[in-house]
């Protein structure tokens, strides 16, 4: 190549590049761009390459255009990258085009229901104290819900319990099918299967024949408790209730038993907590008493127990059952017992 030649096409070469440079309008076409000029084997560096190959002054001479000529389109490689990317990014902000700086858009995710939560809360309470968690049938045997639980066939205190019953009928006539009407029936289930000591906890779902207003649904959750050993006595259940309404409710409050009646406990007793609105002065949350009812509860009843296949001299127990729903209610300040299942997202995702 004759040294004329050379930088003659040097020339050629840079004018041809700084052309297409100019007509370049993408990040793209820069890159090919400079592997077709200034890469490994690009035009340009093809021609360095082969400096060595000519006679002394001409190889000086290409040698100096050859890099004078590679500097300059190396700038204007770097100026033209500015001006291609300045240009970009001011045409994603005009305004049919995407801003990527903006945020992204939430991601809608779901949220455990705010009865689930406290279930767990609850659950997960009683399971420190050593309490496991059970679950049990929905649609229930009459034995269970109501004979086990000594509560006989046209025994008044069945009214206690306004029952849906199954369509489903015996050899003798009788519907001994029903949707539970509370998580008692879990009691003699478990007992079925288990040998004391027993600590158990059981959530689940409930359903009774009843109109609904702000504090009665016809569906509706509660979570039972057994525990069944020797020894155990009344301070036991007072104790671990009293524990269970500090944690839920506050290290502060305090807790009142009063008599009640269950056919399935003796003594019964229904808990109170001291109103944690107004510290047991009295408001609206506790209708001016000073207390809220949480729960019922007692140590299971002899006969119970003798159904159980627990000799009653020498085993006791006690076991207590509370609605979730109302305890959240409580806690949250709400005031109707149906917002909890009419799926309004107003409602729920506020928990
Ligand atoms: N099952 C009762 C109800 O639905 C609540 C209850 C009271 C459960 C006393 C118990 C208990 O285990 O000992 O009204």
């Amino acid at each position: 190549m004759a040294s004329k030649n050379s930088v003659a096409i040097i020339n050629e070469i840079q004018r041809k590049a700084l052309a297409d440079l100019a007509s370049v309008s993408s990040i793209y076409e820069l890159q090919q761009w400079k592997v077709f000029y200034l890469g490994r084997n690009g035009k340009l560096t093809s021609i360095l390459r082969n400096l060595r190959t000519l006679a002394p002054e001409d190889r000086r001479n290409s040698g100096i255009a050859g890099n004078q000529a590679k500097l300059l389109l190396e700038e204007e490689f770097n100026s033209r990258v500015m001006e291609v990317e300045k240009s970009s990014i001011s045409s994603k902000t005009s305004e049919d085009s995407i801003d990527v700086t903006m945020p992204g858009r939430p991601f809608p995710s779901g949220g455990l229901h705010v009865i689930t939560q406290t279930l767990r809360e609850v659950c997960g309470i009683f399971t420190s104290m050593g309490f496991s968690v059970a679950e049990g049938p929905e649609i229930e045997w009459d034995h269970y819900n109501f004979e086990a639980l000594n509560i006989p066939k046209d025994h008044p205190a069945r009214d206690m319990w306004n029952t849906l019953w199954v369509d489903f009928t015996d050899e003798e006539g009788n519907h001994p099918m029903l949707l539970r009407t509370h998580t008692s029936p879990m009691q003699a289930r478990i007992m079925e299967n288990n040998t004391p000591p027993v600590r158990v906890v059981i959530p689940g779902k409930c359903y009774r024949f009843e109109a609904t207003d702000a504090t009665h649904e016809w569906h509706f959750y509660q979570i039972e408790g057994l525990a069944i050993d020797k020894g155990i006595t009344f301070a036991d259940l007072k104790g671990t209730l009293y524990e269970f309404a500090r944690r839920f409710f506050g290290e502060e409050r305090r807790v009142r038993f009063r008599c009640d009646y269950f056919p399935f406990v003796e003594p019964g007793v229904d808990m109170s907590i001291d109103c944690f609105r107004c510290d047991g002065q009295g408001c609206k949350v506790c209708r001016n008493t000073g207390w809220i009812e949480i729960l019922g509860a007692g140590m299971v009843h002899p006969k119970v127990l003798a159904g159980f296949g627990c000799d009653p001299k020498e085993y006791t127990g006690f076991a207590f059952g509370m609605g979730p729903e109302r305890i959240t209610m409580l806690r949250h300040g709400i005031e109707d017992i149906r917002h909890f299942y009419t799926n309004d997202l107003r409602f729920l995702e506020q928990f």
